[in-house]
């Protein structure tokens, strides 16, 4: 089989890529700007703002992982639109957000989830909690500059996720029997806080990296002040809502379930990576 991998640059479409290669697949990987691959995998342009490069990175899959284009102002309807335009695709894993029905309607997880369970092709749905990766990507450059993390979550807790553990599941909803019109919660292993977190990765990097609590006006303040334009803070206030009332503390036993291996615990990914992501700037 053929899958084409959206969104094949970043935190979830690498490791999918990854992890399906590794079970022999034949992958397509989609990006704004593909650059050739050192490995040989076949790489495609695509853009959900760009119509025309859809039907080349259509053509001859059989299955597709999808990110949908939540950075599009007419994002909610695309993702129905790629389905319509792809017949002969028959599995569909979508990666959607954990909490997806609880979340502002500026968020489109849930007009998308419900955009996949009405295609008619073998669909899976995953809903990720807070990635892992995160630390080491979006707030990588201020843990490293500044030690310190501020956020309005409060002292709730979080099982984050390791987008491995998120991929393994999405290669094998993506080629083997038994995954379709399933709903994924994934979750690390554990739940902790901004602050345990920060203490793990800490730890690792050999530094004081330290989490301080927003309130949500301050947050949105900051994000207005970045330039993030209403709807942005609407979603970006909306998942921390989620956070704070609990959501997304949820620990779930679905990636052992599915991968036959245990989640990965944050630590682990502390220890790869915490020193060349986090240690001091030396000067
Ligand atoms: N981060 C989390 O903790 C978390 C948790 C649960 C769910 N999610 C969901 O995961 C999704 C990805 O979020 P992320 O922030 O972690 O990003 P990411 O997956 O690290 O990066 C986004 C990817 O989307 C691609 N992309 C962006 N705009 C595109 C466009 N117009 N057309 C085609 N591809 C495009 C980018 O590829 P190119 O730049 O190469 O084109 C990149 O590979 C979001 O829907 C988010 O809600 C995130």
């Amino acid at each position: 089989m053929t899958v084409l991998v959206l969104g094949a640059t970043g935190k979830t479409g690498r490791p999918v890529v990854d992890a399906l290669v590794a079970r022999g697949v034949k992958v397509r990987a989609a990006s704004r700007n593909p650059a050739p691959t050192a490995d040989g995998i076949e790489t495609v342009r695509f853009d959900w703002a760009d119509r025309g490069t859809w039907e080349p990175a259509l053509a001859n899959v059989d299955g597709l992982y999808v990110v949908g284009p939540y950075a599009e102002p007419n994002g909610a309807v695309l993702v129905r639109e790629l389905l319509a335009a792809a017949p002969l695709i028959r599995r569909v894993v979508l990666l959607s957000v954990l909490g997806a029905d609880l979340l502002p309607d500026v968020v489109p997880m849930a007009g998308w989830e419900a955009d996949v369970r009405d295609s008619g092709k073998e669909w899976t749905i995953l809903r990720p909690n807070w990635f892992q990766q995160n630390f080491g990507e979006g707030f990588a450059a201020s843990l490293r500059d500044t030690g310190s993390l501020e956020l309005p979550a409060a002292d709730a807790t979080l099982g984050f996720v390791d987008t491995r553990d998120i991929a393994d599941v999405a290669a094998a909803a993506l080629t083997a029997a038994g995954h379709a019109g399933q709903v994924y919660v994934l979750t690390g292993p554990e739940s902790l806080s901004h602050a345990q977190a920060m203490t793990i990765l800490g730890t690792s990097a050999g530094r004081n990296l330290q989490y301080t609590p927003l309130t949500a006006d301050q947050f949105a303040a900051r994000l207005r002040g970045a330039g993030a334009d209403d709807n942005s803070i609407t979603w970006q206030l909306g998942l921390f809502t989620l956070i704070r009332d609990g959501v997304n503390a949820t620990v779930t036993d679905t990636v052992e379930r599915i991968t036959g291996h245990p989640a990965r615990p944050l630590a682990a990914y502390a220890a790869e990576h915490a020193v060349a992501k986090f240690s001091a700037r030396r000067v």
